[in-house]
């Protein structure tokens, strides 16, 4: 895997009245080209600074960062990535187009037709002459994509790209963003919207109080899904027959319902059931989502941290 970022024992320390913090606490990270990484934790965990450092926009106090092979800082990466912050400020009163005509002209960009055709691609392709003051919230968060994707960056930073928006504007950012790895782009994502993260990202991972918790593929930390088999007309004596490993049996109005790791096939179940004459209703499969692996992750990492002290 070629590497888009490349972290090695990064450190950023704050200076508070009770000490230094480390809200970067020695990280380590590594993003391919072409991955749509999900950078995942809670308030204040080290995520927008973790993206400062990497955008030259903050130094660090200790480690390696290198982005698209060259140190961070080294101004001859500008002109290959793109930045959308947490909180975009543009000026109220200049028009979308107008905004996009300014960040093209610090990449000294003069191609009408192209801005054109990124309001089209962010579905503004109508409002470009509006100003920001009379742009929703989902607009200027369109608009701040469109800015993004002037210079054709092959490395994007996208900080909370659909926080606060409806669920049809979560769908059209997150089309957006898939467009982009069909085009090869590499994006780094920060985000609290973890569906959206599920559906986008190939690679995550969970930061907690400035240290890397948990890392991997969507996949690979997803495993562990588990079937739910409902079935009807079963004698209860059934249930003590079922002694397959890690599963439940409950009996619910009559009902008999298995829970049972996904790792196991549920057919000689279904077939005991079958045989006591019973019906099966249904055989969900219910998938571990990532927002249990994040509540879990954090909630283990911070017992851990009672019990043992921070180190
Ligand atoms: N300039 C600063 N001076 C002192 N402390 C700071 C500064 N900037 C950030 N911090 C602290 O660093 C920690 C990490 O902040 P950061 O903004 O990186 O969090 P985050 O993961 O992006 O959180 P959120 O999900 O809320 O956006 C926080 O405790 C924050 O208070
Ligand atoms: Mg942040």
């Amino acid at each position: 895997m070629e590497a888009a970022i490349e972290i090695k024992q990064l450190v950023k320390t704050y200076k508070s009245k009770i000490g230094d913090i480390n809200v970067v606490d020695h990280i380590d990270l590594e993003v391919g080209k072409g991955e749509i990484f999900g950078f995942l934790g809670p308030n204040g965990a080290g995520k927008t600074t973790t993206i400062k450092i990497l955008l030259g926009i903050i130094y660090a106090d200790g480690g390696d960062a290198r982005v698209l092979g060259r140190e961070v800082g080294d101004m001859a990466i500008h002109k290959k990535i793109a930045y959308l912050p947490e909180k975009p400020y543009y000026y109220e009163h200049m028009t979308g187009i107008e905004i996009l005509r300014f960040y093209a002209s610090l990449f000294k960009i003069k191609d009408e037709a192209k801005l054109k055709g990124l309001l089209e691609r962010v579905n503004l392709a109508n409002d470009g002459h509006k100003t920001i003051s009379q742009y929703s919230k989902g607009m200027q968060q369109r608009i701040g994509l469109a800015q993004s994707l002037i210079n054709d960056p092959e490395l994007l930073f996208l900080d909370e790209p659909t926080g606060g928006l409806d669920p049809i504007a979560h769908i059209e950012i997150r089309d957006l963003i898939l467009n982009m790895r069909e085009e090869g782009k590499t994006v780094f994502i920060s985000s609290h919207e973890l569906s959206d993260v599920e559906r986008i990202c190939d690679r995550v991972a969970i930061i907690n109080k400035g240290r890397i918790a948990s890392q991997g593929r969507l996949e690979d930390l997803l495993k562990g899904g588990r079937y739910e088999i409902t079935a009807s007309g079963v004698p209860e004596g059934l249930a003590k027959s079922i002694q397959e490993p890690d599963t439940l049996v409950s009996f619910k109005d009559g009902r008999l319902i298995v829970d049972m790791p996904d790792t196991t096939s549920p057919n000689a179940v279904i077939e005991g059931i079958l045989a006591a004459k019973g019906s099966v209703i249904s055989v969900i499969p219910r998938r571990k989502r990532l927002e249990d692996l994040f509540v879990e992750t954090v909630r283990q990492k911070n017992e851990e941290e009672k019990a043992g002290g921070r180190k």
